[in-house]
């Protein structure tokens, strides 16, 4: 088999790294092309941790260069930077998938809670890489966008259970996230004195992550519109993600049952009989899942690894599926236990 050569744009971030460390191992793909926003040293003199394993000089990200040497490019870059790398990349033929925000929602949900979108005409063709409800979408795709991590873990927990969801009752999500979810740049809330031996609730009830989560619950369940209730925390943990999520049934099922029944052939989702953890899924590409219903109350739990299966391994399951390789080539599967 012929290897795809590929491109990381964000190299010297969280997800950036992830992808580094799949990418190298991955039978398939070639890493050709690594930048940040400067260029200018070694990936092994940026992360002495690669010293002897990878070795290659970080570039300043330029799609031209990139569209000479790589069929794929992955960008794990800030909203609103990544549409720019992929506007000029898919019009020179470089197939994209992007980490960010900026081609996950319709075009006035993005710019009510981003910016102004500088590239609708792609944004018009790109695919919501959840392979376990758009996979068939994807398999076709130029560009695919990565979903949120808290979107990821939320939507496999909630999407199968759409039919039997009550619309007329409020859906709560409590989340929980390590402080990687915040990327590299430390602030006052991701400094260590204050996340050590602390949880914090942040953006209550106004994450940009509720409504990518609404529209794509309307999408699956044909136009239902659910009244989304998100509030994530911070946990003094550097990986992995939480959602606890709360709805009403409007039917009687057997929870546990219907959704092991509705996962059996996805080969990332695990479903359990007792409730999950962080731990059991930190460094791979699971969500781990557990549901329980008390009379019509309806409550799931759902963990990922908010920088791969919430980010980096997600992605590269993408360009797996679009490539035409095995869906779990290359894919991190055994957890940091203990
Ligand atoms: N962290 C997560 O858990 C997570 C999960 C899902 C999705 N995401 C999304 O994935 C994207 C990356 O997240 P992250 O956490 O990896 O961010 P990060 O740690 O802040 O890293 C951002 C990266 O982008 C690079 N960059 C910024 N502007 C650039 C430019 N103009 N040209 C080239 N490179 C540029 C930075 O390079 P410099 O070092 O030179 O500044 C850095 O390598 C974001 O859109 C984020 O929302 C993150």
């Amino acid at each position: 088999m012929k290897k795809i050569d590929v491109a990381i744009v964000g190299a010297s971030g969280f997800t950036g790294l992830e992808l580094i460390k799949i990418i190298i191992n991955h039978p398939n793909f070639r890493l050709k092309y690594v930048a940040n926003s400067e260029g200018g040293m070694s990936l092994s003199e940026l992360y002495p941790a690669l010293k002897s394993v990878v070795d290659i000089d970080i570039k300043k990200g330029d799609a031209k260069e990139i569209a000479k040497c790589a069929n794929l490019a992955f960008l794990a870059l800030p909203h609103k930077s990544a549409m720019g790398f992929a506007k000029e990349l898919l019009d020179l033929g470089v197939k994209v998938v992007d980490l960010s925000a900026d081609y996950r929602l319709e075009l006035e949900t993005y710019e009510r809670y981003y910016c102004t979108h500088q590239d609708k005409e792609h944004l018009s063709r790109a695919v919501y890489g959840l392979p376990e409800f758009f996979r068939d979408d994807i398999k076709r795709a130029k560009l695919v966008a990565n979903p949120g991590c808290y979107p990821t873990a939320t939507l496999l927990g909630l999407l199968p259970f759409c039919k039997y969801i009550d619309e007329s009752y409020p859906i709560f999500i409590d989340a929980k996230s390590g402080v990687s979810g915040a990327g590299k740049k430390c602030s006052d809330k991701t400094h260590f004195v204050f996340i050590d031996e602390n949880v914090s609730a942040y953006n209550p009830l106004s994450h940009r992550h509720e409504p990518e989560i609404k529209e794509k619950m309307k999408i699956i369940s044909k136009g239902v519109e659910y009244d989304i209730n998100f509030v994530p925390h911070l946990l003094p943990l550097i990986r992995g993600e939480m959602c606890d999520i709360y709805c009403k049934l409007k039917e009687d099922i057997d929870p546990l049952e219907y959704l092991k029944e509705f996962y059996k052939d996805e080969k990332f989702i695990r479903v359990f009989d007792k409730p999950v953890t962080i731990k059991g899924v930190g460094g791979t590409n699971f969500c781990d899942i557990f549901a329980k219903k008390s009379n019509s109350n309806l409550y799931i739990c759902s963990t990922i690894d908010n920088i791969l299966k919430g980010s980096s391994s997600a992605a590269v399951v993408n360009a797996n599926i679009m490539s035409g390789f095995e869906e779990d080539l290359g894919i991190p599967t055994i957890a940091y236990v203990p």
